[in-house]
């Protein structure tokens, strides 16, 4: 497995990916044009892939507001888990953060067991009661880019 940056045509990969492992894709606001401007804002979608077949076998996308980086998207192909490879995008993933000198950040559903086991032994601690909340819409009159 190699781990490489993202490349615009593996987007149909990445994509059936997140669908596959149920972390959503543009109805949740995640498209092409996010990732891009994910990666001019200094973050990064981090790539695993087969170095024989060349298919994207995991993602792990880490977006930075100039003060943290958050990992999301983090995931493995469904018929390639339960291999160990997570470990490995995992330490890709915190290389990264430690490279640009910031903290990481993730939200993980309570009842994701492995994902949980996968964060705390990479050396996430759990922050606390904290609850999540969003607004979805974008507002119609944001700026185009
Ligand atoms: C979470 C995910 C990335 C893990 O990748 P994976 O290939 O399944 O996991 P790995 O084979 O690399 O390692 C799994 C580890 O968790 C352990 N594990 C497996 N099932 C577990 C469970 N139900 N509870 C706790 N630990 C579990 C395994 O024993 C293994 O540890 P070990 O190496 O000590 O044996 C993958 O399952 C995935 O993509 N899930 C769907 C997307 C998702 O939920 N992502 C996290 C979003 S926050």
């Amino acid at each position: 497995m190699i781990i490489r940056d993202y490349r615009n045509e593996d987007y149909g990969q990445v994509l059936a990916l997140w669908e596959a492992t149920g972390m959503g894709g543009p109805e949740r606001g995640d498209d092409e044009r996010v990732i891009r401007r994910t990666i001019r804002a200094g973050g990064k979608l981090l790539i695993m892939e087969d170095e024989v077949t060349h298919e994207v076998i995991g993602t792990s996308w880490l977006t930075c507001n100039g003060r943290r980086i958050y990992l999301h998207h983090f995931g493995i192909r469904p018929d390639r888990q339960g291999m160990g490879y997570s470990e490995f995008l995992l330490e890709g993933s915190l290389r990264f953060a430690r490279r640009k000198g910031m903290q990481i950040k993730l939200e993980v559903h309570r009842t994701n067991a492995r994902a949980i086991n996968i964060y705390t032994r990479g050396g996430f601690k759990r922050l606390g009661d904290y609850d999540v909340y969003i607004i979805r819409e974008a507002g119609a009159d944001a700026d185009e880019e």
